[in-house]
């Protein structure tokens, strides 16, 4: 549905995005991932149309967005959350939608059905005739969301969507992304949030002006080599230590009662790295497994850590 291929952007010297290719599904939930000032908005806004791309090229669906023909398709077919959320203050909740819906040319109809669907299922109904100005951020941040999908958009570009919100609303947006990829929309989600990112996303992509990396949130996790298990004990001992160094393991973060051991599969090593540290008489409180998430791949691909 999203193809691209060395798209670029520049900003007089400044590359803001470098030769990113990438293809995103139809139906799926794509996150980009990056520090800040990586290019993930610059990419959202050249795949929607509002900037021109330097060079390489990309396409949404049929269209191209360089080509001046495809422009307004295009426009039509993708809704866009952005940064800016962009609503008129002195208009109702509902006038802004309707305002908007009427941009796109839908009939009035169509306009009321969309308006009281997304106003309910963002739970906004109760304040339709409120003036967005009084709103508070997550409540604009929502009449955004429900602004950006008033056209019935096959792609949707949501750029943090819950940048604002309390965890109860970012759980409400989070569910309604995927009510959205269930009626088979393509997703595509700037996001800082790890969470947001594992749980939705069907891949990740990681951008740092050019893209580091991309896969599911499992492959991701799975390209850092080596996992840690961390293992409580009653009391630590230098017995214990050597016993799990003795089996060629190397320990970080030792402290009174625990150990970190570094290990490439738990679920094979942890029965004789316990039992070996049971005979150093170590009493085992509690086994877990730590690090290696996909924040840890995270940072060490942008921060190299
Ligand atoms: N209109 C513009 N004019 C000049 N430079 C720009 C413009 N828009 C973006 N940039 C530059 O492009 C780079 C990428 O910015 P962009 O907003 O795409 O990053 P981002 O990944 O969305 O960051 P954030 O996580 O902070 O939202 C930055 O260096 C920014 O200063
Ligand atoms: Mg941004």
């Amino acid at each position: 549905m999203i193809d691209t291929e060395n798209l670029t952007k520049k900003f007089g010297e400044t590359t803001a995005v470098d030769s990113v290719t990438l293809h995103v599904d139809e139906g799926e939930v794509f996150g980009f991932r990056g520090p800040n000032g990586a290019g993930k908005t610059t990419t959202v806004r050249m795949l929607a149309c509002l900037v021109a791309k330097s060079s390489g090229s990309a396409t949404i669906g049929d269209y191209e967005i360089a080509n001046k023909a495809d422009q307004p398709k295009i426009r039509n077919m993708v809704g866009l959350l952005t940064e800016n959320v962009g609503l008129y203050e002195k208009l109702s909740a509902y006038d802004n939608l309707d305002f908007y819906g009427r941009f796109y040319k839908l009939g009035e109809q169509k306009r009321k059905e969309r308006i009281e669907y997304l106003l309910r299922l963002l739970e906004l109904w109760d304040k339709k005739d409120v003036a967005a100005g009084t709103f508070s951020k997550g409540m604009k941040q929502k009449l955004a969301i429900a602004r950006a999908l008033i056209h019935d958009p096959a792609v949707l570009f949501l750029d943090e969507p819950t940048a604002n919100l309390d965890p109860e609303a970012s759980k409400t947006v989070r569910g309604f992304i995927l009510e959205l990829k269930k009626e088979k929309r393509t997703i595509f989600l700037n996001t800082h949030l790890l969470d947001e990112a594992e749980r939705i996303c069907d891949r990740v992509a990681i951008l740092k002006t050019r893209l580091v990396t991309i896969g599911s949130p499992e492959e991701l996790r799975r390209s850092l080599s080596g996992r840690k298990v961390k293992v409580q004990l009653q009391l630590m001992d230098d017995a214990i230590i050597s016993s799990v160094k003795k089996m060629g393991y190397q320990v970080e973060e030792v402290t009174t009662n625990s150990v970190v051991i570094n290990l490439k599969e738990p679920e094979k090593e942890n029965p004789a790295i316990l039992r070996a540290i049971q005979s150093a008489g170590g009493k085992i409180v509690f086994v877990t497994e730590v690090g290696s998430s996909l924040e840890d791949v995270y940072l060490k691909l942008v921060k190299g850590e």
